[in-house]
């Protein structure tokens, strides 16, 4: 079957008053040339070398890279006019109503914006960038969000449905993408790994394993060996960078999915596995049936990224001791480096091209054009020290965008515990970007405040010396970097407003917060609006919620036990006729902001359908 010549894209990536970013991915290069037209202006850039990286046989990356004095706070038209015809006749679907080129505002003010994470597509909710689009189509472009922002788990890579390691797979060798050696394990190379029996449902069986003797079990001897790669559904974890690239192409647009074909049971699978496959092979037809709507999302506003664990593994840097297991495993390291390729090629490279240099896309270049093991290992070790990743909108006010899963906090009393989210020196970054700001909005993958019942029973984990099991990770599990967050935060001279944007727990909150026993406390907002697809156990939802409000209620004396004592935290309530203050329910998130930075709403349109309005007390 022949390959479509758009396999994902356009996705309009940073775009300000003097660049724009489109990303697009294509089975052939691209010859012609990008236009963009506003006020009576029509503007051309050639497409370059420089704006593609050539990822296999069939397989061109492109961030066109559009530099000139765009006008802002009013409609922009841009098309990309090739060899093989316009993208506004190739893509015609992708248009708005009737719109002949893609519309796209820039906006100088972040007043309103988009955001959310985790978008799990075989979860059985819907997908709420399908409803985003929708809304999106029926305005007016003045009226469009600045941006959307996803902060965190666009892929699962350690959470995938059978039918949809399958669909990669099936995908792999239409695009010629590079055949990778696997060291560390008895499973020579990529193809050997898509012929084993346990490449579907068993990977856990291949995946590498370590010895944690930091753990109180393993003074007993009981606790052996446990899995690297510890979720509990790393049965079909994705392993070569082919594997990670293609998912990306297969969650952002429907076009490679007409390649696909799924039966409809496996019968040489064990019983279990089968029924997973039934349940997943639906649940992954829905997601597919909503694509056309994300890729056409995506064309229509500036849309910025940043990882959590998930786009690269669950667990990814949660303690030291699983770092050194890591750096420790050859096969473990790589398929670690492999994500972070992906990442880079998918969703970093658009977020701040001016980020990264001629010479580490070129290392991407090289390693395409001719693979070699050495190489590709000496590219992983660079990425991994890489810490750039982070990156500032600078809109009004401006956006900070925090990495919080590569500059940890290593503990060094104890290689169990829980890394701090972020280093003194990245500490030292981010409140730089503050100084002299009035308004700032933070976006940082993991709320910063979470529910402190919850916090609590992850502290308890880690007590038992078990803080993977339920990833015991969050803002306050580290003394160091809580101690120098609170600083920041309090800090008489930073901004006066403070709107922090999170995601990952997998439902939806909203915080007010001031400082107890202070005349001139800032104001902080903290925004959680987590998952476009995916959600949190609801029984278990209900009891922390319950027991948190029980508990942690602003003047409880139990808050004297906390780190973030000195903070009088708010939680506001979601419009809905209960007592819940936590909404679990897929979702975007909507949030407008006044001149000063202060959220005039805070709300969550649910992938139903749903307004949710988080008001104030
Ligand atoms: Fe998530």
């Amino acid at each position: 079957m022949s390959l479509p010549l758009i396999l994902a894209g356009p996705i309009v990536r940073k775009s300000t008053a003097t660049e724009v970013n489109l990303w697009i991915t294509t089975s052939k290069p691209l010859e012609g040339r990008t236009t963009i037209e506003f006020a009576e202006q029509q503007l051309y850039f050639p497409i370059t070398a420089e704006q593609c990286i050539k990822v296999g046989e069939h397989a061109w990356v492109y961030l066109l890279h559009c530099q000139a004095e765009f006008s802002v706070n009013q409609p922009i038209y841009y098309d990309i006019n090739t060899q093989y015809g316009a993208l506004s006749e190739l893509l015609a679907d992708t248009l708005y109503g009737n719109e002949t080129q893609f519309s796209l505002i820039i906006k100088d003010k972040a007043d309103y914006l988009l955001h959310g994470s985790c978008r799990n597509p075989h979860y059985p909710s819907k997908d709420s960038l399908v409803i985003a689009n929708q809304q999106l189509k029926t305005q007016a472009i003045s009226e469009r969000a600045s941006l959307l922002m996803m902060s965190g788990d666009q892929i699962y890579a350690d959470d995938v449905a059978g039918p949809m390691l399958m669909a990669i797979q099936q995908i792999i060798p239409q695009l010629g993408l590079f055949e990778e050696q696997l060291p560390g394990t008895s499973i020579a190379s990529c193809s050997a790994l898509y012929a084993d029996d346990r490449n579907l449902y068993h990977r856990g069986e291949i995946l590498p394993h370590y010895i944690d003797t930091n753990n109180f079990l393993s003074r007993y001897n009981l606790h052996k060996s446990r899995p690297i790669f510890s979720t509990t559904e790393h049965e079909n974890h994705l392993i070569t960078f082919a594997e990670f690239f293609v998912m990306y192409l297969l969650v952002w647009s429907p076009t490679l999915w007409e390649n696909i074909s799924l039966p409809e049971d496996l019968p040489w699978l064990d019983n279990k596995s089968q029924q997973s496959w039934k349940t997943e092979k639906l649940a992954i037809e829905h997601f597919v049936a909503g694509l056309t709507d994300v890729q056409q999302l995506f064309a229509h506003i500036p849309t910025y990224m940043i990882f959590d664990d998930h786009d690269i593994t669950d667990d990814w840097n949660l303690t030291i001791g699983w770092e050194n297991a890591v750096n420790g495993h050859p096969l473990a390291s790589q398929v670690i480096g492999n994500g972070l390729m992906s990442y880079f090629l998918c969703q970093g490279w658009g977020n701040n091209p001016e980020q990264f240099e001629r010479e580490f896309i070129d290392d991407f270049r090289q390693l395409f054009k001719s693979y070699q093991h050495q190489q590709h290992s000496q590219l992983i070790w660079s990425l991994n020290r890489f810490e750039q990743w982070h990156y500032v909108i600078q809109t009004k006010p401006k956006v900070v965008v925090l990495d919080t899963r590569t500059r940890r906090w290593r503990s060094e009393s104890n290689t169990n515990k829980p890394s701090g989210l972020m280093d003194w020196e990245a500490m030292l970054d981010f409140q730089h970007e503050l100084i002299g700001q009035e308004a700032i909005i933070i976006v940082s993958a993991a709320p910063m405040f979470g529910v402190k019942f919850i916090e609590a029973l992850q502290k308890a984990m880690t007590l038992l010396g078990q803080p993977l099991v339920i990833d015991a990770e969050n803002w306050m599990a580290h003394a160091g970097s809580a101690n120098t967050l609170l600083n920041i935060l309090t800090h008489p001279k930073t901004p006066q407003n403070f709107v922090i944007l999170s995601g990952d727990v997998h439902y939806s909150f909203a915080y007010d917060i001031k400082l107890r026993h202070s005349k001139s406390s800032p104001d902080i907002y903290q925004i959680t609006c987590s998952g476009f697809k995916n959600e949190f156990p609801n029984r278990l939802l209900r009891f922390c919620d319950f027991m948190d409000r029980a508990l942690y209620s602003p003047h409880s004396p139990l808050n004297w036990f906390t780190k973030r004592k000195k903070l009088l935290i708010t939680k506001r309530n979601p419009s809905q006729l209960n007592q819940n203050k936590l909404v679990n329910k897929s979702a975007i998130g909507e949030l407008r902001l006044d001149e000063k930075g202060k959220p005039t709403q805070v709300s969550i349109l649910t992938a139903e359908g749903k307004f949710i309005d988080f008001l104030p007390k």
